[in-house]
């Protein structure tokens, strides 16, 4: 059975905290709308490297809507009420998760409340939270933001492929601007929802793997589409824990508890600019930068 599409109608009722929160911002491009994507942020190292180089990435890319997945912002698994309000508070209009998102119990009430944090909108219609968002941009342009979870090597829930075709059916009606992050770990699960949605959506972007692909690319339809976006945070790690602890793990098969790691954090994601009539993206550019210089 297909989840029916939730759309929160707080997310659109003017005067909704949510308005309040984001506020009004400049048009800065004319015709286009320019989506920052960050990967994974991972723990504490992945916040410091956004605090430290958001700002200006938004200014330099002109950037109208930025979102940022946060399954392992809080000490690099899943996410707290307060880490997620930080986030909100600064230049992130969206979060987005993925399987992680579960780990800490006090996100669960919080998801029901947040419209501006979304889990993957393939899980049962029971769990709580909404997997879509459909709102206007701080400058004012329509979007339609749709978070899904592959199921290839992930646990078993609804199929990704016809939530997403009913999803975007529902945001169709309102915006072609439409962004999707797709969870996953199976770079071919990956490719086939792009393929499968080109046209039909502005970019796909993978996450999960915190391992970042160098196949960004415009298909042949429109669609922006990156494999996986990579990890914000530690690089001298296994994918974001520390490396002594992952390696036990590896060479004994005992289940070690895993830490964040903090050397080497790199910032990574993507700016997609679309046609702001057409849905279509003009380009993707892929961003992978160290803390400093
Ligand atoms: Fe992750
Ligand atoms: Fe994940």
């Amino acid at each position: 059975m297909v989840n029916k599409v939730q759309i929160d109608p707080a997310t659109r009722r003017r005067g909704s905290p949510f308005f309040c929160v984001l506020s009004a911002r400049q048009r800065l491009n004319r015709g286009t709308v320019r989506v920052l994507f960050v990967g994974d942020v991972f723990g504490k190292p992945g916040r410091r490297i956004l605090d430290l180089r958001l700002r200006a990435l938004i200014l330099e890319h002109r950037i109208d809507f930025c979102v940022a997945n946060v399954e392992n912002a809080a000490g690099g698994f899943g996410l707290t009420p307060q880490i997620a309000e930080e986030l909100l508070s600064k230049d992130i209009d969206l979060l987005t998760s993925g399987n992680h998102i579960w780990d800490k119990k006090a996100i669960i009430p919080y998801l029901s409340t947040q419209p501006r944090l979304l889990r993957p909108a393939n899980y049962p219609v029971s769990a709580p939270g909404v997997g879509v968002f459909l709102d206007d941009t701080r400058c004012g342009v329509r979007v339609g933001v749709l978070n899904l979870q592959g199921r290839v090597y992930m646990p078993a829930i609804d199929c990704p492929f016809a939530a997403a075709k009913a999803a975007i059916e529902q945001i169709r009606k309102e915006t072609p601007i439409i962004v999707v992050d797709f969870h996953g770990e199976a770079t071919s699960e990956k490719q086939a929802f792009a393929w499968c949605f080109d046209g039909m959506v502005s970019a796909v972007v993978g996450t999960h793997t915190h391992v970042q692909t160098a196949d960004e690319r415009i298909l042949p339809r429109g669609t922006a589409f990156i494999t996986d976006l990579g990890m914000t945070g530690p690089y001298d790690s296994v994918i974001g824990s520390v490396t002594d602890l992952a390696l036990e793990r590896f060479l004994t098969q005992i289940p070690v508890r895993l830490e964040p790691a903090s050397a080497n954090p790199r910032f990574c994601g993507a700016v997609i600019e679309i046609d702001e009539q057409t849905g279509r993206a003009n380009s993707i550019l892929r961003l992978n930068m160290p803390a400093g210089g």
